[in-house]
């Protein structure tokens, strides 16, 4: 299995409150930012299959926007019910002012 990093977006396209959605090899993915750190996320919530990226970044987690499961952006673990199972995460560089993130083949 190789990791592709791919450019994603540039860091001025994200911010606490706007989580970028982009879709990478047929995977939805959410670019989201939480203090100085960039984190790449499913865009899926495990719980009813909502779009996070509508949700929002609370401390180092993504809270969903329909019934507020959150999950940690660096593991992707479900932290609160609803949901409990645990999202994707990838790896994401920082290369400048470049966003890059890398998706498993
Ligand atoms: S769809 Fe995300 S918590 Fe229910």
């Amino acid at each position: 299995m190789t990791d592709n990093f791919v450019k994603v977006a540039l860091k001025s396209d994200v911010s606490k409150d706007t989580i970028k959605a982009v879709e990478i090899a047929g995977k939805h993915i959410a670019i989201c930012q939480s203090g100085e750190n960039y984190y790449a996320i499913s865009d899926i919530c495990s719980h009813a299959k909502v779009a996070l990226h509508n949700g929002q970044i609370v401390g180092e987690e993504i809270e969903c926007p329909k019934h507020g499961a959150r999950f940690d952006l660096k593991t992707g673990k479900a932290m609160c019910l609803p949901a409990v199972q645990p999202i994707a995460t990838y790896p994401l560089e920082v290369r400048g002012d470049e966003i890059w993130i890398a998706v498993a083949e």
